[in-house]
């Protein structure tokens, strides 16, 4: 609920209220309200009348102006370095090189097992937070899709640690999730870019994302920001059970740290991407692959192509195209191959060359400089080269901008695509 002026507002979430007001109330689950210009009342499931707390949005910078861009979708990916160091510098003490997480509600070296719930793109933010939970700590991992998490017969352990991401912190099967881990009394904590969220005042402990509002209905900068929440999480955690090497843990950091100036060398090579988009206009469909940290992106660039263009596409770990895939493979289909230079690479150009026999047209996404385009590889894109576990971060900008490049060729609303809402609010 929004209070203005002679008039007051409903809305499905406080981001879509904030041009309009910066005051606000909660439903709870089974209130219900009556809303007048003047006035509004609230009663709750038993029909007795209630008061309602009002909270002050906090206020954001530009908060609905596109500025020169041509749409929300655009200056979002555009903010993606900025919105990072905005992240890294709330999170990171820069005299003591510090990651400033504290009062988890499980003391790190108590956590038995985590458990990553969340849906759409912060889903695959979670899938890879549960690679890097595995590289770095010695803690078990599993991720999960919310909307499946809610029915299962999930056995739920107090010395488990339950992660809830969602850009909105609205989701309401995230939510759903959340409020089945709350009645069974183990630990939650809410990742979530609206702080005000439902999400956010149920979870025991909430990390915020920092990114700013996102409005295009494609998430961009939430989710590197999501990834990036994670990865400083996952650190701390492994520093304080003393899994990760002192000296290793410090290097991540001055990594961490370059992270916003490779996002913006990244950025500036958009118009790389424009001249590949047109050969997915008549494409029937596509695929991306990946292997080990590159395929939950591979999952994402399917995702982001979907919602955007219309366009069929599946993002698949490379290694399981023997399996099924392959057989989709024909003369002149586009296929996105992500392989960076990391332990994976040689059997990523393996499944690449299996691709190219078949007749697909390849777009390589890679730090490697030594591979040059060629009869085989139709188009290659060239990340910078970093460390490793943040070449997630950097594989993720050119698939948002191929995305992009195709949806508006093809006339598409970018920041409302058919059928999709920003909030998803129902089951
Ligand atoms: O607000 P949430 O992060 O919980 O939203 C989850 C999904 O609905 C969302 O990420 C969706 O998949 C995006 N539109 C994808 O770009």
């Amino acid at each position: 609920m929004g209070y203005g002026h002679n008039e007051n507002f409903i809305g499905s979430d406080s981001y879509a209220l904030k041009t309009m007001t910066n005051k606000i109330s909660y439903l709870d689950d089974g209130d219900f309200c009556l809303l007048y210009e003047e006035k509004v009342e609230f009663y709750n499931f038993q029909k007795k009348k209630i008061n309602k707390e009002i909270f002050e949005l906090s206020q954001d910078d530009n908060i609905a102006d596109k500025g020169d861009f041509k749409d929300f979708m655009s200056k979002e990916i555009d903010e993606q370095s900025l919105s990072t160091k905005k992240c890294i510098n709330e999170y990171l003490d820069k005299t003591r090189n510090e990651i400033n997480i504290y009062n988890l509600p499980i003391e790190p070296k108590k956590i038995n097992k985590i458990r990553l719930i969340a849906c759409g793109t912060a889903y695959h933010s979670c899938l890879i937070a549960k690679y890097w939970i595995e590289e770095f700590t010695s803690i078990d991992v599993d991720a999960d899709i919310a909307s499946e998490f809610r029915y299962r017969n999930v056995k739920l352990n107090k010395n488990d640690l339950y992660i809830f991401v969602s850009q909105s912190g609205e989701t309401a099967d995230t939510y759903a999730a959340l409020e089945k881990c709350k009645i069974n009394k183990v630990k939650t904590c809410g990742i979530v870019n609206v702080v005000e969220s439902s999400i956010a005042r149920l979870a025991d402990f909430v990390l915020p994302i920092h990114a700013g509002p996102e409005i295009g209905v494609a998430s961009t900068k939430a989710f590197l920001g999501q990834m990036l929440v994670l990865y400083l999480l996952i650190l701390k955690i492994s520093k304080e059970r003393d899994d990760i090497d002192f000296d290793e843990y410090k290097k991540m950091i001055l990594d961490l740290k370059k992270l916003p100036d490779f996002i913006k060398e990244t950025l500036s090579k958009q118009n790389d991407i424009q001249v590949i988009a047109k050969d997915f206009i008549t494409a029937k469909g596509t695929m991306y692959l990946g292997r080990g940290y590159s395929y939950p992106i591979a999952m994402e660039g399917a995702l982001k192509l979907k919602e955007l263009s219309y366009i069929h596409a599946e993002g698949y770990a490379a290694g399981e195209m023997k399996h099924g895939p392959l057989a989709l493979i024909e003369d002149g289909m586009p296929v996105i191959v992500l392989a960076p230079k990391d332990r994976y690479y040689e059997k990523t150009i393996s499944n690449m060359q299996e691709v190219i026999a078949r007749g697909g047209k390849v777009i390589m996404i890679t730090d490697d400089a030594s591979t040059t385009m060629n009869e085989n590889i139709r188009f290659k894109f060239q990340i910078p080269k970093t460390n490793s576990t943040l070449n997630s971060f950097l594989l993720t900008i050119p698939i948002q901008f191929l995305a992009y490049h195709v949806a508006l060729l093809k006339n598409c609303d970018i920041d409302k695509p058919r059928n999709l809402a920003k909030s998803v609010t129902v089951e």
